[in-house]
């Protein structure tokens, strides 16, 4: 899906996911919900969380990238439904003045950037980059979580803090690198607008932390077709949640969590089939070890000083992904780069437990202990 345009499904496809919606996907979730219960319950876990985290399984599990974005409604939509709903239900009116509509299409014209919270005042900026398997669109908890998060705690440390929400292409209908293309847009267009290097922060979550690190990459090592970017000095920070950094779902968290995370190891196989284009073509190749930073080790990551300064990660120790960030950090330290890496692990959490909360509209202790960080920065 390249913008705001929805898949179209002819009338057997149709068909097909009416009998999902009603037959399949509840009953996958009652299996499914009953499973993670019980793990939650043992393990004395947070069982909304868990809850929330099984039904987005059962939609990854159940429905195809195609059919996930007949269900859901576009990025740009939901972003002005939240931002409505959320000005509406705000009292005070300094929080109110930064909740407005402001969007910025960036030159390929199928992407653009949601600007949450007021640009012309902020200092720091952060470019974000959303999750969802490069499949779904954002959902109202990822601007929900960016508000408290980032645009909050700048409130908060009397430092203006705008976020740029990058709204990008969809796979499968648009693959690697094109999501890397508008991420460097939209880069280019925060530095364009004033700001400068040791002033943005760019992260996300899920597939958003796959894109970062993809971004990353072409900062110091520019891919070919994505627009060139110069930094004077290297940006602020990178922060990645729960990152997706490889096609490899063998490690011990891979295994341990395949049946009580919101992702599952079948699910990473199929979603990595939607995001790449690679698939049928031998390791050696030099354009699928450019988006393989931990298979490829590759001297990049000793050049990685060039485009940030930190990188913070965190990961729920309950998760497929948790041993991805933890071989990345490793992979970067020993670079002996001066890249300061930190990596935080909840032992309580699942995948991306921040925008659980805040899909739950909650502030909990994954966006607690993020708010702590990102304060550190300002
Ligand atoms: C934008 O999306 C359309 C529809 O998928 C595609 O045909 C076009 O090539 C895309 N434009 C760019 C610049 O990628
Ligand atoms: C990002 O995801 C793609 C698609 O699955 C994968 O091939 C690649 O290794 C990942 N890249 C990074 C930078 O993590």
């Amino acid at each position: 899906m390249a913008n705001n345009v929805k898949p179209h499904l002819s009338i057997g496809e149709k068909l097909k996911l009416i009998g999902l919606s009603l037959f399949v996907a509840p009953c996958m979730l009652a299996i499914v919900g009953a499973q993670v219960l019980l793990f939650a319950f043992r393990n004395n876990l947070n069982i909304r969380l868990y809850l929330l985290s099984a039904g987005v399984r059962v939609i990854f599990s159940t429905f195809t990238a195609r059919e996930i974005q007949t269900l859901l409604p576009p990025t740009e939509d939901v972003y002005r439904a939240w931002i409505q709903r959320k000005a509406r239900l705000t009292k005070d009116p300094a929080l109110k003045e930064r909740l407005q509509c402001d969007i910025k299409r960036l030159p390929d014209g199928n992407s653009s950037i949601l600007w949450v919270g007021n640009r012309h005042k902020a200092r720091k900026v952060v470019l974000y980059l959303h999750g969802g398997g490069y499949v779904m669109p954002s959902q109202a908890g990822h601007f929900e979580c960016v508000w408290n998060t980032f645009v909050l705690s700048g409130l908060e440390s009397d430092t203006e803090v705008t976020v740029a929400f990058l709204q990008y292409s969809l796979a499968p209908a648009s693959k690697v690198p094109v999501q890397l293309r508008q991420a460097a847009f939209a880069l280019s267009e925060i530095l364009k607008a004033g700001f400068s290097a040791k002033d943005i922060v760019i992260g996300g979550d899920s597939a958003g932390g796959n894109l970062t690190m993809q971004t990353l990459k072409h900062l110091v090592e520019p891919h070919p077709e994505a627009c060139h970017i110069a930094l004077d000095e290297p940006l602020s920070a990178a922060v990645l949640v729960s990152p997706w950094l490889s096609t490899e779902y063998s490690s011990s968290s891979c295994l341990e969590y395949d049946s009580s995370d919101m992702l599952s190891r079948a699910v990473m196989r199929s979603l990595t089939a939607d995001a790449s284009i690679y698939e049928q073509q031998s390791d050696s190749d030099e354009t699928n070890s450019w988006a393989k930073p931990l298979e490829c080790r590759g001297a990049w990551l000793g050049k990685l000083h060039n485009a940030v300064r930190k990188i913070h990660m965190t990961v729920g120790g309950r998760e497929i992904l948790a041993d991805q960030a933890t071989s990345m950090a490793k992979a970067i330290e020993a670079m002996k780069t001066d890249v300061q890496v930190t990596v935080e692990s909840d032992p309580n959490a699942a995948h991306d437990f921040i925008v659980a909360e805040g899909i739950l509209e909650q502030v909990g202790e994954a966006t607690i202990k993020m708010k702590q960080w990102f304060k550190g920065l300002l």
